[in-house]
């Protein structure tokens, strides 16, 4: 099995070079990564402050594209990636206030060129790990015939403070002892509700501090 799915990721990679799928899709995002810069400084302006803390850009890896095609029980190739998946090009957005995350979705959704599938609130419905952001998830024009899913993950600093040891358990829970992994990922939920209560306080209280 695990050799099986090294030559999947093999091939994947070869036909990511040969396509030359990262230059075409920076080609793809430049544009969006600049809209999303102007929303950004328009909002700031607007309220004082900086409203975006930090935002970056990827494409999904040869490995991580075969393994969530596997999971999904769809067919190991770029083809198949390119229709199943959403998240082929991911930007994230990192910002200071959970206001600040909601302007930012609201603007990002007027963005008239972008065709947006769905906007997923994981902030008003948490996930069963805890887990709280928005997504926003669009499909791009890639060639005559086909569109790239692009999903932009929007969360607030605190909450992607969370989400990083978060992931890095979910790369874990394979290895370890299942009662230990458990009592982990318990503790590490009810810290996400404790992040989303500062979160609410903090925004509370630079109101607060606003009106001064
Ligand atoms: P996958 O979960 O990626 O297979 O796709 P999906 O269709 O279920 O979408 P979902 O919105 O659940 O997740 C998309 C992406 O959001 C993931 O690839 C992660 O980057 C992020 N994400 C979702 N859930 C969690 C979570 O519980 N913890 C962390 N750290 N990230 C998450
Ligand atoms: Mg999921």
């Amino acid at each position: 099995m695990e050799r099986k799915l090294d030559l999947y990721v093999e091939e994947m990679k070869l036909h990511m070079e040969e396509s030359e799928f990262f230059l075409e899709s920076e080609k793809i995002i430049r544009p969006i990564m600049l809209e999303i810069d102007q929303i950004n400084q328009k909002l700031s302006e607007e309220c004082g402050r900086p409203v975006v803390e930090y935002m970056k850009w990827r494409i999904k890896t040869p490995e991580s594209i075969v393994k969530k095609l596997y999971r999904k029980q769809r067919k190991p190739t770029f083809e198949s990636a390119v229709k199943n998946i959403n998240d082929m090009i991911g930007i994230r957005i990192i910002c200071s206030f959970q206001d600040d995350v909601y302007k930012m979705t609201k603007e990002i959704r007027k963005i008239p060129e972008m065709k947006i599938k769905k906007v997923k609130d994981y902030i008003a419905h948490p996930k069963s790990s805890g887990y709280r952001s928005i997504h926003i998830i669009i499909e791009l024009p890639y060639n005559e015939d086909q569109t790239i899913g692009l999903e932009i993950q929007v969360r607030s600093a605190a909450m992607n403070y969370w989400a990083t040891l978060d992931h890095q358990l979910s790369y874990k829970h394979k290895l370890g002892d299942p009662k230990e992994t458990e009592k982990i990922r318990k503790e590490l939920k009810s810290y996400a509700m404790d992040i989303a209560e500062i979160d609410k306080k903090f925004l509370k209280l630079r109101k607060k501090i606003d009106k001064l």
